[in-house]
């Protein structure tokens, strides 16, 4: 049977990816110190069903079967996270070895398996200890996560090569921060931005830090999704511009432009003048490719009095600020219920790409779609075929981006396996191995083994 598949340029690198709070488990295990997540997790209420990710998919022992999932489906590289708890229980400090052996061990897995490792610092479990003593309000912050940085490419720089310093800093410090829909549920609003600038710092001395120990490349993964207003009134354009300030470009300026997009945010992140200089030149340090993590678009327009917004974002924003989104209209959906715009893919890496004179090579470091996939049936399979349209109508996405002069050299599906979604726990299903909640038995899904047909058809493959 001759399939349709989508093809990239010759030596573009395929990938999947995880993150360590959702997937490990042994969440006190050997020496591991708790999260802000483990805290956040065992409040009431906060995540639904009341999950928690105690347990997660148990990776921490199954690492070596997920692996084989993984390199199975020819992939040439993986993305998964550490725990910066796990590796420093209290954030800085003493080193947990047994934690550090666990990443020895599964990288020295990852290799033998001939997959790529490409690990990400800090993707939102920061150790409860540092958050007690002020989380990313405090500046300290930033220099602890230098310092773990050091930790890490010091034990694994030999064979890790290619890092990533930090995962959607946009959303913690908005989710988790300003509102209290993630850990740490500070509810700060926009009090919130300093924040973002500490995580910045931290990304930038990161940066510095994994040089100094010799990594070989290192990116960033942003979030990011383009932003239209509703319709052409001027108050919508506005409402739309302090939108992606805020939500895109207060994240990504300070790195690829050395600057933040307006008066108000320079003004919010509490620093400024020389002082505010000097850390705006460590956060824009070169980088060696710019990580993206694309889902879907927004819409926005200038809250109109007495509209109910309710229930459009997976999270409700208070009331009283300048924007409201408004849903996407005439698209399918996730059973997430996120717009499925594969055109938005090609649409924020061209304006990316505009914006930014410097932007380095991209990569897609996540992408995917959460469907609520039946279990194996009797034939033993998993089939997920609205996954397998999302994943392929994303990927041309992608290559119509570097048809337009996107200088885009991976992607990388979100997620390797199902796991733990945060707020939403184990309902929403983005893995391309189905996890069964009871037995955490694997099973790959038919997106496993369409993956896997797309990177052996790809030009220059095998
Ligand atoms: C973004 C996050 O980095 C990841 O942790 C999450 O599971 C996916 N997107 C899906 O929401």
């Amino acid at each position: 049977m001759s399939v349709d598949l989508p093809l990239l340029p010759p030596g573009f690198r395929f990938g999947l990816s995880t993150a360590a709070f959702q997937i490990e488990g042994a969440a006190d295990l050997d020496g591991k110190g708790p999260s802000i997540w483990d805290t956040f997790t065992a409040r009431p209420g906060v995540i639904r069903h009341g999950e928690d990710a105690r347990t997660a998919i148990d990776h921490y022992h199954r690492y070596a079967e997920d692996v084989a999932h993984i390199a199975e489906c020819g992939v040439h590289d993986y993305r998964f996270s550490f725990s910066w708890p796990r590796v420093l229980p209290a954030g800085t400090g003493t080193v947990n070895k047994a934690g550090l052996d666990f990443y020895d061990r599964l990288v020295d897995r990852l290799l033998a398996a001939g997959v790529r490792p490409v690990p990400t610092l800090y993707h939102w479990d920061l150790p409860q200890a540092l958050e007690d003593a002020g989380g990313w309000l405090r500046r300290d912050t930033a220099y602890a996560l230098a310092g773990y940085a050091d930790v890490l490419v010091a034990r694994l720089g030999d064979r890790v090569r290619d890092w990533i310093t930090m995962n959607e800093m946009n959303v913690q410090t908005l989710y988790g921060y300003a509102l209290t829909d993630h850990a740490p549920a500070r509810g700060l609003g926009l009090a919130a931005l300093p924040v973002a600038h500490h995580q910045l710092l931290a990304h930038g001395l990161a940066v510095q830090a994994l040089r100094a120990g010799g990594a070989a490349t290192v990116g960033v993964a942003a979030q990011h999704f383009p932003v239209s207003p509703a319709g052409d009134d001027p108050a919508d354009v506005e409402a739309a511009t302090v939108f992606t300030h805020l939500t895109n470009w207060a994240f990504s300026d300070p790195i690829l432009r050395g600057d933040y997009p307006d008066e108000a945010i320079r003004a919010g992140v509490g620093v400024a003048g020389a002082a505010l200089d000097r850390d705006l030149k460590i956060i824009s340090g070169p980088l060696d490719f710019y990580g993206v993590n694309y889902y879907e678009p927004t819409v926005i327009e200038a809250p109109k009095a007495g509209k109910d917004y309710r229930g459009v974002l997976e999270v409700d924003l208070p009331e009283g600020l300048p924007f409201s989104p408004v849903p996407v209209t005439g698209v399918e959906r996730t059973d997430f219920g996120w717009a499925i715009v594969p055109a938005g893919l090609t649409e924020i890496l061209r304006t990316l790409r505009d914006r930014y004179p410097r932007l380095p090579p991209v990569v897609i470091t996540e992408n995917g779609a959460s469907f609520h996939d039946a279990p194996p049936g009797p034939d033993g399979r998993v089939h997920d075929p609205r996954r397998i349209a999302f994943l392929d109508a994303h990927l041309r996405a992608v290559a119509a981006a570097i048809a337009a002069g996107v200088d885009v050299r991976g992607y990388y599906a979100w997620s390797a396996l199902d796991n733990f979604e945060w707020a939403a726990g184990y309902d929403e299903r983005f893995g391309l191995v189905h996890v069964d909640r009871d037995t955490l038995t694997r099973t790959r899904k038919d997106s496993w083994h369409w993956f896997r047909d797309v990177i052996a058809a790809q030009p220059g493959a095998g």
